[in-house]
């Protein structure tokens, strides 16, 4: 076997695991439903146990999707139909989805649009907010201290459309963010408040925006190196369509 026949095989064994574990992990969190309805038992270490559980296996069920969806975009077998949608709704959705995780971390979120009403993003809406800004936000509030703010921001340069979300946090190290794209390379970090991730979101977001004919790029002060001015800026570009 040369070692694309190995690459192959690899694959296949990968695909075939993910569908298997999606059975198990459906059990495993009807189970958690189930015990949460039978009550409270009496051991202190009860509740947090559970939750901790719950966080574990929403994480597996998190690396599982992504690998799936990366996959799928990579081989063609997700097709996209891109639509024309205004970065209001990519702000409503946004706020609904991540306000109360801010808020949580005291966390300010301030959203600012200036791209002109009739310019809109062509994309698929459905993954841009639940795998491409969702995954941006969540990475911008897991390694963003207390008490910052996060900005996203939408505006037009010539003939592209930019968005970014820009926070306070940690930053990211230039050796990191040569492999942030790279779905073979480790790169995940436990947030500011342990949180925990799969390092799959990033490759995952860049391969979304290649399929939108956009990119994105990083702009990072380490917290170490920059201790007065630190954070992270994902910039997203899309081509504005003309119809
Ligand atoms: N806004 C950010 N600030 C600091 N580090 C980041 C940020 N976004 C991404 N990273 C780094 O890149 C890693 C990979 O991100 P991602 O691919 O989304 O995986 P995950 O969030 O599951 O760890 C993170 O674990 C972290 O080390
Ligand atoms: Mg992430």
């Amino acid at each position: 076997m040369n070692s694309s026949d190995d690459d192959n095989e690899y694959k296949k064994l990968v695909m075939v695991l993910c569908h298997d574990l999606n059975n198990s992990i459906g059990i495993i969190k009807n189970s958690i439903k189930l015990i949460r309805k039978m009550g409270e038992h009496p051991h202190p270490k009860f509740p947090p146990t559970m939750d901790k559980i719950e966080r574990a296996i929403d994480n597996v069920n998190e690396l599982v999707t992504s690998i799936k969806d990366y996959e799928a975009i990579k081989n063609g077998k997700k097709e996209f139909e891109l639509e024309d949608v205004p970065f209001d709704d990519i702000i409503n959705h946004t706020m609904f989805m991540f306000q109360d995780k801010a808020e949580e971390k005291d966390i300010k979120l301030i959203f600012i649009n200036e791209i002109p009403s009739e310019t809109f993003l062509k994309i698929e809406p459905t993954s841009f907010k639940n795998s491409v800004i969702s995954n941006l936000l969540s990475n911008a509030i897991k390694f963003t201290p207390r008490d910052k703010s996060i900005e996203i921001k939408g505006w037009v340069d010539g003939d592209q459309i930019m968005i970014s979300v820009k926070d306070q946090g940690i930053g990211i190290p230039q050796e990191l963010i040569d492999k942030l794209f790279n779905p073979n390379e480790k790169t995940t970090r436990d947030g500011t408040g342990g949180e925990k991730g799969t390092g799959f979101g990033m490759p995952l977001v860049k391969l979304y925006l290649n399929k939108f004919n956009g990119d994105i790029r990083v702009e990072s002060k380490e917290k170490d190196k920059h201790p007065e001015d630190h954070g992270t800026t994902m910039v997203l570009n899309l081509p504005i369509v003309k119809e």
